[in-house]
């Protein structure tokens, strides 16, 4: 595995691999990875020649009083990692090296953001988005791989994508979970032991919203109020958000058919926990 920091150096690696004709995977990460990142890897190695890998924490996406400066790192231990799993180059560059000046032009995400996590980390999806073009421009792969955990990222990527023909293909990965149901993500590392105990019960919460709409509820309010019920039971968390929405265009509706999500958001004290379930419903 090929270690480069610098932009420069990126397009010398990957110019290799093109001229020996390998189409370009790549997955991009801000890091402590875990188990779902190199499960993303792996379908990525399925998929293409060359598999690249970013680990950039990236500012542009945290709001003033969100977790960048004690977001947990450990490049050594991530190297080690993405090596095991069969990254062809990992890219990790510095913040100057990404934002060398102050941007006077970044993407502006117009649908999709009044929503969900949108609705609570105001700019974060524009954050987002702005850092995946920077890399889909550096990187310029065949194919882009996400996970579904992060379900309104890959709505809105996929967005971005058609609405400014970038010429990728997005690959949506499943959430990957602890055998207890908590799904993976390098925040659970904040979680208390009490915390841990109770964060499970955020997707068995969903899946009793999902088993509702399955036996023919089809009214959006009932199946929020499950979810909500069954989370503030089981936990001590503060819960920010339950939605039921179409997907993946993130519209309310007023009866629940087609393709629709249920997503939660719950704050711990140190952790705000994520997840979701997208279900075809009849
Ligand atoms: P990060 O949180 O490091 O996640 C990198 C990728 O791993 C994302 O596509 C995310 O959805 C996926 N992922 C994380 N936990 C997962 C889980 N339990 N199951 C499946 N996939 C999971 O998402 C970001 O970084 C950033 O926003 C980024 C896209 C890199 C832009 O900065």
């Amino acid at each position: 595995m090929r270690v480069v920091r610098t932009i420069a150096e990126l397009k010398t690696e990957l110019s290799r691999k093109k001229n020996e004709g390998h189409e370009i995977g790549f997955v991009p990460t801000m890091g402590y990875l875990h188990e779902a990142h190199l499960r993303l890897v792996d379908r990525a190695c399925q998929e293409n020649g060359t598999v690249v890998m970013s680990i950039f924490v990236n500012p542009l996406q945290f709001g003033p009083n969100e977790d960048f400066d004690r977001y947990p790192r450990d490049i050594e231990r991530d190297k080690k990692l993405a090596e095991e799993r069969g990254v062809d180059i990992l890219f990790c560059p510095e913040t100057k090296e990404m934002y060398p000046s102050p941007l006077s032009v970044t993407v502006q995400v117009k649908e999709g953001t009044d929503v969900l996590c949108g609705r609570h980390r105001p700019g974060h999806f524009d954050g987002v988005a702005t850092v995946v073009l920077k890399l889909l421009h550096m990187v310029e792969p065949s194919r882009i791989y996400f996970g579904m955990k992060d379900a309104q990222q890959v709505a809105v990527i996929e967005k971005m994508v058609s609405d400014l023909n970038i010429p990728v293909t997005v690959v949506p990965c499943e959430t990957i979970r602890e055998n207890d149901g908590l799904a993976k993500s390098s925040r659970n590392v904040y979680l208390s032991e009490q915390e841990r105990r109770q964060a499970p019960a955020l997707y068995e919460s969903l899946v009793q919203g999902a088993a509702l709409i399955n036996e023919g509820e089809d009214r959006p309010e009932k199946v929020i109020e499950k979810v909500k019920d069954m989370i503030e039971a089981k936990t001590d968390g503060e819960i920010d958000y339950v939605e039921l929405l179409s997907y993946p265009d993130l519209k309310p509706v007023e009866s629940i058919e087609g393709r629709v999500i249920i997503a939660a958001a719950l704050r711990f004290e140190k952790a705000r926990l994520i997840d979701n379930i997208t279900l075809e419903a009849s």
